[in-house]
C-alpha cells in the first residue's frame, strides 16, 4: 500500500479527541481516519505522569502497528505527558500534539483576563507553565483545573443539571472581576461549548485548539507528501477499549 493511503490516527482518553477529529475531517474530508478512545481508563488528567504517560505510549504502539501514515494526540493531557517521548520513538512519523489555546487568546484582546479551563495534570505540568509564562506579560492568564468534568461527556451527560451546576460553580469565583475569554484546554470540553458559553456569560470570547491541531496536520502530511488525493472521500473507523463506547463516538461525531 502507498504510504499516502494509510489512514491518520487520533487518539485520546476517550470522547474528547472527537473535537478535534471534526476539525480534521473538515480540513481534510478525503483522508480516512481510525479514531481510537480510551475510555475504560478515562479519565487521565487525574492519574499520575507514569500512568498516562504508559497509557499513551501503549496506545499509540497499537495504532501504529495498525498501519498508520500520521498519529494526533488530540488530548492535552496526554500531549503533555508522552509527546515527547512519542515523537523520539517515531522519528519518521508525524506525531502532532494538541496544547492549550493561549495564544490566539491572548491576541483577541490586549491586557485580557483569560481563563484556561484543563485537567489538573495539564495545568500542574512543565509544558503548560512554559506556555503560560511566554505570554504572562501580556494578559492576565488564570489556570482552572475542571476535575470531574470529563466524567460527565464520557457518559453522554452534555446538557443535564449537574453539568450546568458545575460550570456555574467553576466560574463563580471569577465573576466579580469578569473575564474576557476561556480556553477550553482539554478536548472534551468543546462538546458542551454551548453550555460552556450559558455558563461563562455571551459576551466571553471561548477558544480552542482544535482547528490549529488539524492546520498542522495537513502541513505535516504536506511536508512528506502524504496527502491523499483530493478527489476523494475518506472514511473514518472507530475504536474504544470499551467496545460500547463505539457508538457513542460515532454519535457525537455527528452531532
Ligand atoms: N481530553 C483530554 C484532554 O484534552 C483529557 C481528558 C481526561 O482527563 O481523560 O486533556
Amino acid at each position: 500500500m502507498d504510504k499516502k493511503e494509510m489512514p491518520v490516527a487520533v487518539f485520546d482518553s476517550g470522547m474528547g479527541g472527537i473535537s478535534v477529529l471534526r476539525e480534521a475531517v473538515n480540513l481534510m474530508p478525503c483522508e480516512d481516519y481510525i479514531y481510537y478512545g480510551d475510555s475504560k481508563h478515562a479519565p487521565y488528567g487525574t492519574k499520575t505522569l507514569e500512568e498516562v504517560r504508559e497509557l499513551t505510549i501503549s496506545h499509540i504502539d497499537y495504532l501504529v502497528k495498525e498501519g498508520v501514515k500520521a498519529v494526533v494526540i488530540a488530548c492535552n493531557t496526554a500531549t503533555s505527558a508522552a509527546v515527547r517521548v512519542l515523537r523520539e520513538k517515531y522519528k519518521d512519523m508525524p506525531v502532532i500534539g494538541i496544547e492549550p489555546a493561549i495564544k490566539p487568546a491572548v491576541y483577541y484582546k490586549e491586557n485580557s483576563t483569560i481563563l484556561v479551563m484543563a485537567t489538573p495534570m495539564t495545568l500542574s505540568l512543565e509544558k503548560f507553565n512554559r506556555l503560560m509564562k511566554s505570554y504572562e506579560h501580556m494578559a492576565d492568564i488564570i489556570p482552572v483545573p475542571c476535575p470531574g468534568l470529563v466524567e460527565f461527556i464520557e457518559e453522554g451527560d452534555l446538557d443535564g443539571e449537574d453539568v450546568k451546576d458545575y460550570l456555574h460553580e467553576i466560574f463563580l469565583p471569577y465573576r466579580e472581576k469578569g473575564f474576557d475569554s476561556v480556553v477550553l484546554g482539554c478536548t472534551h470540553y468543546p462538546l458542551i461549548r454551548g453550555i460552556i458559553q450559558k455558563a461563562a456569560g455571551e459576551n466571553v470570547k471561548l477558544f480552542d485548539g482544535g482547528e490549529g491541531t488539524a492546520k498542522e496536520l495537513k502541513r505535516r502530511l504536506a511536508e512528506k507528501n502524504l496527502l491523499q488525493d483530493a478527489d476523494r472521500k475518506g472514511k473514518i473507523v472507530f475504536k474504544n477499549s470499551l467496545e460500547d463506547k463505539v457508538s457513542l463516538s460515532a454519535y457525537l461525531f455527528k452531532m
